[in-house]
C-alpha cells in the first residue's frame, strides 16, 4: 500500500508559497484530459507499459529460458544494459537485499548478478578477471539493440568467448526488440537464445519487461509478485475517477502547479532507506528523460535520507526556493533495533528508541522545518520493501510521469535530445553515413574555433 500526505503544500500550512486546495481540486480537468490521451495512446498501441503487465507469456518465457541457461553449472549472471535497460533491474535487487524473504528463481541458489552498464575498462577488466568466464551467463538487454556502449562490450565478450569456451553461443543471452535492432539480427543469424522486449514500451518503462525482470528472476525476486502489484495498482487507479481517493493525480498536479505557478524547478525525492538508493537513481532518469524536453521540466536531484540531511539540506532549506521535496519512507523497515542510553542523561530522549523511529522522527523533523520556512514538501509512505510494493511503487511513478507529460504537453515516452550527442560520438569515431550530415557541418564550425588561451 502507498500512502500520500500533502499537508505541507498547502497555503494554510506554509503560506503564500503553497497551493489552496481548491487550486488543486479544480485542476480534475486537466488531469481527465491527459489521462484520456494516455488512454487514447495505450488503445492505438503506442504505449505498452499497461498492459505488458499481464503478460503470462512473458513469465513464462523467462522462466524457461532461465530453467534452459541455468541447467548447466553457471555461478554468475553479467547483464550488460544502459540506462532504462538496467536501472530498473539494479534498483530492484537493492530493494530486494532489504527484504524480509525472497522466494524466486532457486531460492537464492546464490547466483552472483553482476551489472555492467558503463564502459570504464578498469571497472569492465576488475569484474572480468573476477569471474570464471564458463561458468558465466552474459546477459545483454538492449531495446534498440544498437546501443554503442552494449555493443561494444559485445564484441569484447564474445572474442573472450571464443577463447575460453566450446560454443560461444551458450553462454549468451539477448534481451531486445522482437524485430529490429543489430543484436535482434545477430541473434536470428547466429542462434543465441534471445527474449522480447515489446515494441510499444521504451527502456525507461521496461521494468515490466524481461529486461528487467529476466536478471530479477535469476537474483531471486518473485515477479509474479512484482506484477501483481504493479497490476493491482494500475487497476486501482484507472478504475476510479480521477480524483476519487487516487493521490497519484493529486500527486501530478502538485508537482505541476508548483512547477508552473510557483517556480518550483527542482524535484527532490528524498528517500529515507538505504535500500530505495537505486529507486532513485531509476526514478531520477524516468523523470529526467521522459519529460525534460521543450525547454520545460523540473529538475529531479535524488537525496537519501538521514545521510543527505548532513550534506544537502543546508541548500534546501535556506537556498533559492526553487525546490519541492517528495519525501519517501518505508513504515515497516523489519528488522530494527532498540537504543539503550540509559545512565546517559543527554541522551535520555532516545532510550528504548527504536533506530526506525529516530530516523522517521528525523523525517518529520526535516518536514516541519521546511514547512516553518514556507518551503514546500509532501510524502509519500510504503508499507514495506517487497515485490508487491515495488510492483506499486514502480506503476504509480510511470503513471504520475506520464500524466505529467500529457499535463506539460511533450512526449514523455521518446528521447530526442540523448540522439544528439550519439551522433557526434559516432562522427568522432569515423562512422560515415547521411543521417550525420548536418552534425558533421556542425562538427567543422565548432573545431575551427580556438580554445581560450589561459
Ligand atoms: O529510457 C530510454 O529509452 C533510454 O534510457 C534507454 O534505455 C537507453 O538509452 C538504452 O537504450 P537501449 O535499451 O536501446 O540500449
Amino acid at each position: 500500500m502507498i500512502e500520500f500526505n500533502f499537508k505541507y503544500t498547502l497555503k494554510s500550512a506554509i503560506e503564500e508559497n503553497g497551493l489552496e486546495e481548491s487550486e488543486i481540486k479544480s485542476f480534475e480537468r486537466e488531469i481527465v484530459t491527459a489521462r484520456r490521451s494516455l488512454n487514447k495512446l495505450r488503445r492505438d498501441g503506442e504505449v505498452g507499459f499497461y498492459d505488458e503487465i499481464s503478460n503470462i507469456g512473458m513469465v513464462n518465457d523467462i522462466k524457461s529460458m532461465a530453467e534452459k541457461l541455468f541447467s548447466k553449472d553457471i555461478k554468475t549472471l553479467y547483464v550488460l544494459g544502459m540506462g532504462g535497460s538496467s536501472l530498473g533491474a539494479i534498483f530492484l535487487k537493492e530493494a530486494m537485499s532489504g527484504m524480509q524473504e525472497g522466494i524466486g528463481f532457486k531460492n537464492g541458489s546464490g547466483i552472483n548478478v553482476i551489472f555492467s552498464e558503463n564502459i570504464d575498462p578498469v571497472f569492465i577488466k576488475n569484474n572480468l578477471d573476477n569471474i570464471d568466464i564458463n561458468k558465466t551467463i552474459f546477459c545483454f538487454v538492449t531495446k534498440s539493440g544498437d546501443t554503442i556502449e552494449v555493443v561494444a562490450q559485445f564484441f569484447i565478450v564474445k572474442e573472450l568467448l571464443e577463447k575460453t569456451v566450446k560454443d560461444y553461443r551458450e553462454n549468451l543471452i539477448f534481451i531486445t526488440d522482437k524485430q529490429s535492432g543489430f543484436l535482434r539480427r545477430y541473434a536470428d543469424e547466429n542462434g543465441i537464445a534471445v527474449l522480447d522486449i515489446a515494441k510499444n514500451v521504451g527502456g525507461r518503462y521496461s521494468i515490466i519487461t524481461a529486461g528487467t525482470l529476466f536478471p530479477a528472476y535469476i537474483y531471486g525476486l518473485d515477479i509474479e509478485k512484482f506484477l501483481h502489484g504493479a497490476l493491482t495498482y494500475r487497476d486501482n487507479i484507472l478504475n476510479k475517477g480521477v480524483f476519487e481517493n487516487n493521490p497519484v493525480y493529486v500527486m501530478a498536479a502538485v508537482i505541476f502547479l508548483f512547477y508552473t505557478k510557483k517556480n518550483r524547478n527542482i524535484l527532490v525525492p528524498f528517500v529515507y532507506s538505504d535500500y530505495l538508493r537505486e529507486f532513485s537513481r531509476w526514478f531520477r532518469q524516468l523523470f529526467a528523460e521522459s519529460l525534460g524536453k521543450d525547454l520545460i521540466s523540473p529538475t529531479p536531484v535524488p537525496a537519501v535520507g538521514a545521510t543527505d540531511q548532513h550534506s544537502q539540506l543546508q541548500l534546501y532549506m535556506q537556498g533559492p526556493q526553487d525546490k519541492l521535496i517528495a519525501f519517501l519512507c518505508v513504515k515497516d523497515m523489519g528488522s530494527d533495533f532498540s537504543v539503550n542510553s540509559r545512565g546517559f542523561k543527554e541522551f535520555d530522549y532516545l532510550d528504548g528508541k527504536r533506530l526506525s523511529d529516530i530516523l522517521m522522527n528525523e523525517l518529520k523533523g526535516v518536514e516541519l522545518a521546511l514547512a516553518i520556512n514556507k518551503r514546500p514538501s509532501f510524502r509519500i509512505t510504503i508499507d514495506k520493501i517487497d515485490e508487491y510494493v515495488m510492483g506499486e511503487l514502480s506503476f504509480m511513478c510511470m503513471e504520475a510521469v506520464a500524466v505529467l507529460g500529457m499535463l506539460l504537453k511533450i512526449n514523455p515516452f521518446d528521447q530526442p535530445g540523448v540522439e544528439k550527442g550519439k551522433k557526434f560520438a559516432y562522427l568522432l569515431m569515423g562512422r560515415k553515413d547521411e543521417s550525420l550530415l548536418k552534425e558533421s557541418e556542425e562538427l567543422k564550425r565548432l573545431n575551427e574555433i580556438p580554445d581560450m588561451p589561459y
